[in-house]
């Protein structure tokens, strides 16, 4: 390898040394004692936008002339030809190359012996970009995190104190309906405020699910008249399949109840129509028990969009809506060791499609 990476190492082992470093993800670059480029990968040309047969022979200082965040010239700061001779590179650090955009920089100094001075320089390169996007996804998260709590809230403080210092200028009626608007964007701000921790159980991969066995038409059957209860049409919604046994279903009724509210919720508030559900054994797959579907009759979701569904905010725009619940239920469902799926209903809407897994799991005494 003493001679491999600038290519001299004979035909066949330089081709494959440099086969080898073009399938690197990062881009990597090596100077000499002159700091003139003698090898540059795949990766690293296509980070800096030039040639790898352009950047040979070129001095490394000029032709990727790496900038701190302030301008200062990192060469000029490192120089690692006329530096301290004990250096022996420098750790990954977050630098601008003019024009183009942000890299990673590493950097090792290769010397031929203790306080010698270098021989070469490589120098890996890692495109800064994705990092960039997964912290502008944090700030997305943030932003939209902010905005559907401040909605809720002001109205919660406005209506609070228009109550308390008008009190005795509205009729009962009149506080009622404020105090059940403050009551319902409460509900939302804690609703949202699970999710999100939910969410970030999830994205954690720490979800505790615990399961017994549970009885799913009875949750449904609950979960129905839960929405009669606050006021929809039982005709809305209609549970199918009462004839068929089921097998045995072992899940956690809270996260159950959890699956099943924001897919009915989703079916009454983006959907239209009688809201169907059904739940059948999930048929030959050996570990799963049963399958769920909610359908609706409205006008369903794209096929192009199925990818999107249960991504987080994800969502299309007219009925409001954070685009959470989804997302969470993905992740519930796949929690237990069942799937979700999204496709179109017999009557034209949406059909969301989950199951659950038989039997006890091998843990529970
Ligand atoms: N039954 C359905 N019919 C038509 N569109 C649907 C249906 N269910 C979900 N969608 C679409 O999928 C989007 C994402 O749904 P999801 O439950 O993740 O978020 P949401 O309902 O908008 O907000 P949240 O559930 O967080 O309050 C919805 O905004 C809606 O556009
Ligand atoms: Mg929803």
């Amino acid at each position: 390898m003493e001679q491999g990476a600038n290519g001299s190492d004979g035909e066949r082992s330089a081709g494959w040394y440099s086969d080898i470093c073009d399938l690197h993800p990062d881009g990597l670059l090596v100077a000499d004692d002159q700091g003139l480029i003698v090898y540059v990968n795949a990766r690293a040309a296509q980070i800096v936008g030039t040639p790898a047969s352009e950047l040979l022979g070129q001095d490394i200082r000029k032709a990727i002339p790496l900038q701190e965040s302030d301008g200062r010239s990192w060469w000029d700061y490192t120089d690692p030809w006329n530096g301290l001779a004990i250096r022996s590179g420098h750790r990954e650090k977050l630098l601008i190359i003019p024009g183009l955009h942000e890299v990673l920089v590493t950097a090792k100094y290769l010397r031929p012996g203790r306080g010698m001075p270098v021989r070469q320089v490589v120098v890996a390169l890692r495109d800064a970009e994705a990092r960039r996007r997964a912290e502008a996804n944090n700030s997305a998260l943030i932003s939209t995190v902010a905005h559907e709590l401040r909605s809720p809230l002001t109205s919660v403080k406005g209506f609070s104190s228009t109550l308390l210092r008008r009190w005795d200028r509205f009729t009962d009626d009149q506080k009622r309906l404020m105090l059940q608007t403050i009551e319902s964007d409460a509900d939302r701000v804690t609703r949202l405020i699970t999710e999100l921790l939910d969410i970030s159980r999830i994205d954690a991969g720490r979800l505790q699910v615990r399961k017994q066995p549970v009885d799913v038409r009875a949750a449904i059957n609950r979960h129905i008249e839960r929405f009669v209860a606050s006021g929809y049409e039982r005709e809305r919604f209609a549970l199918n399949g009462h004839q068929e046994a089921l097998p045995e279903v072992w899940a956690d009724p809270d996260r159950l109840d959890q699956i099943l509210a924001n897919l009915m919720e989703n079916a009454v508030r983006h959907g239209e129509g009688t809201v169907s559900l059904t739940v059948v054994p999930a048929g030959q797959d050996g570990d799963e028990a049963v399958a769920v579907t909610i359908s609706d009759e409205g006008e369903g979701i794209p096929p192009e969009n199925y990818p999107m569904i249960f991504t987080r905010f994800w969502h299309r725009s007219r009925r409001g809506g954070t685009g959470l619940g989804l997302y969470v239920v993905r992740g519930l469902v796949e929690a237990h060791g069942g799937k979700v799926s999204v496709g179109r209903a017999a009557a034209g809407g949406a059909e969301f499609r989950f199951t659950l897994p038989a039997g006890a799991p091998e843990n529970v005494i």
